[in-house]
């Protein structure tokens, strides 16, 4: 795997196959030589967002140049340049180059620090492959990504390097779990790869099979997992580094495979649902990133895991549940089932006083239909907590939105013969289920519906078609938002 540092500007000999260079549109390279002047004047080169040309025997130690753009001056995002980043990364990988380096843009509103982790994200994340399946795997792998920086940058640029990487293998691990066939990511595969991480970074685990979740009365847990023959877990991951402060808690819904149950998808696209697990990936993902980072916090993740299936034993609409917290729920759907294992670690959250908890799951298709693939749903009882998560997606490139949780919304799912209900209907699908999860959540909440955002039919230029990893950033960059 690829390995990504700093090193100064000035340092003749880093041995780099390509040098990497971000331009503004419009704008002409200064000290790049006359080629890339030329490309840049003679229009072959514009410098929009992500447009490349490739140069030889341009620039001190490298023999090829890459141009980059960014884009307008005005309209800079760290999110083009973490793609800048990730597409100079995988042309040299392309190329089959051993190495890159990349320039780092001197920025007037943002440290070199924060410049060299976007930058050291993008390159990591770009060069990401999931081929673990295929019997001839594409053999390449860059060796070594290089951040250039000056002289009296260079630490700093360092730790945004390091920083960087942690985040991104974070994001990695998200990946990989929700990429990974159910057949292979089982509820019980999820909590292994718990362990994996409770034993790297020194966390308490605790993992509740199916008496345990029957014996806790984690009911939508149970009921949902009752007729599946992979047993339903519910993964206790506590990373302990923040004295006697009150925890986060992370919440994520892991469904490693919704058919529906009874009330059944239709066959085209269910495929897709493997990666109803995306939510607990990005939790499992961000505790991974807490334990690298050592970040003086409480932090809990419970990842609620099962798959949705039909059988003899299934659930069926019509049942009511008692739920973990006592109140009780109609089944509309069994398609809905993803709020039934929410609201049970939701209220198993109370336990922990915590001082805010959040929950992501890829939970409705009405959230697809609202935003897109853009951005992620967010809702919550608590201003502030869905403020900053709104800013952590934004500094991210994980982008999250805010949407209403109006008390018409929570009208809607009142219950026929038991208090609620777990669906309202084709109306407004998306906020019906966050007014669903509300009912269980007494203490400061957001919810993350990442349907739209968690995995994607297409590629951008750090992503892959399948998992994106989200919101595992956005969650690490609310934690460190946390420390400060
Ligand atoms: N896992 C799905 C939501 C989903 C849909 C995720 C499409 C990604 C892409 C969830 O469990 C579900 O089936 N939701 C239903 C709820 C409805 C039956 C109230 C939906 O959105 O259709
Ligand atoms: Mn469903
Ligand atoms: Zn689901």
């Amino acid at each position: 795997m690829v390995t990504i540092g700093a090193t100064s500007r000035a340092a003749e000999g880093f041995a780099s196959g390509l040098l990497g260079v971000a331009l503004y549109k419009g704008e002409t390279p200064e000290d790049l030589g006359e080629d890339a002047a030329a490309v840049v004047s003679e229009g072959d080169f514009s410098g929009k967002a992500e447009e490349t040309t490739l140069l030889y025997g341009q620039m001190g130690p490298a023999p090829r140049l890459l141009l980059v753009g960014l884009g307008e001056r005005d309209l800079f995002t760290l999110e083009k340049l973490r793609r800048a980043a990730a597409t100079v990364a995988r042309r040299a990988r392309t190329l089959k180059l051993d190495s890159a380096a990349f320039s780092l843009p001197d920025l007037p509103d943002t440290g070199i620090q924060e410049v060299a982790r976007t930058v050291a994200e993008g390159a990591r994340l770009g060069l990401y492959r999931f081929d673990r399946h295929k019997s001839a795997a594409e053999d390449h792998d860059l060796e070594m990504f290089w951040l250039l920086a000056d002289e009296g940058a260079l630490e700093e640029a360092t730790e945004g390097a390091e920083l960087g990487v942690k985040v991104a293998e974070g994001a990695v691990l998200a990946r990989d779990l929700a990429n990974e066939p159910s057949n292979v990511a089982t509820p019980e595969y999820l909590a292994e790869r718990a362990r994996t991480i409770a034993e790297k970074y020194g966390m308490e685990l605790d993992v509740l099979d199916r008496a345990g979740i029957e014996e806790e009365g984690l009911t939508g847990l149970a009921t949902v997992g009752r007729s599946a023959s992979n047993e339903p877990r519910f993964v206790v991951l506590e990373h302990r580094r923040g004295g006697d402060s009150a925890p986060v808690v992370l919440v994520g819904k892991a469904v490693t495979f919704d058919s529906g149950g009874i009330s059944i998808k239709p066959s085209a696209g269910m495929e897709d649902m493997k990666f109803d697990m995306s939510g607990g990936a990005a939790v499992f993902g961000a505790m991974e990133a807490a334990g690298d980072l050592d970040l003086p916090l409480n932090v809990v993740a419970l990842v609620p895991a099962t798959e949705n299936l039909p059988g003899g034993d299934a659930f069926k609409p019509g049942d009511v549940l008692q739920m973990h917290s006592g109140k009780t729920v109609e089944i509309v759907t069994t398609d809905a089932e993803g709020r039934l294992i929410l609201a049970d670690a939701l209220s198993y959250a109370r336990r922990y006083e915590p001082s805010a908890v959040v929950d992501c799951a890829t939970l409705t298709g009405a959230c697809v239909v609202a935003l897109g693939a853009h951005a992620a749903g967010l809702m919550g009882n608590d201003e502030d907590l869905v403020a900053e998560l709104q800013t952590a997606g934004e500094k991210t490139g994980e982008k999250a939105w805010p949407l209403p949780l109006f008390e018409e919304y929570t009208e809607q799912i009142k219950g026929d013969i038991a208090d609620i209900k777990n669906s309202g209907g084709r109306k407004g699908g998306a906020l019906t289920a966050g007014a669903f999860l509300k009912e269980f959540a007494d203490y400061p909440w957001a919810h993350l519906d990442v349907a739209g955002t968690a995995y994607g039919k297409k590629a951008n230029a750090y992503t892959t078609k399948g998992a994106t990893g989200a919101p595992a950033r956005l969650l690490v960059e609310f934690l460190l938002g946390r420390t400060r």
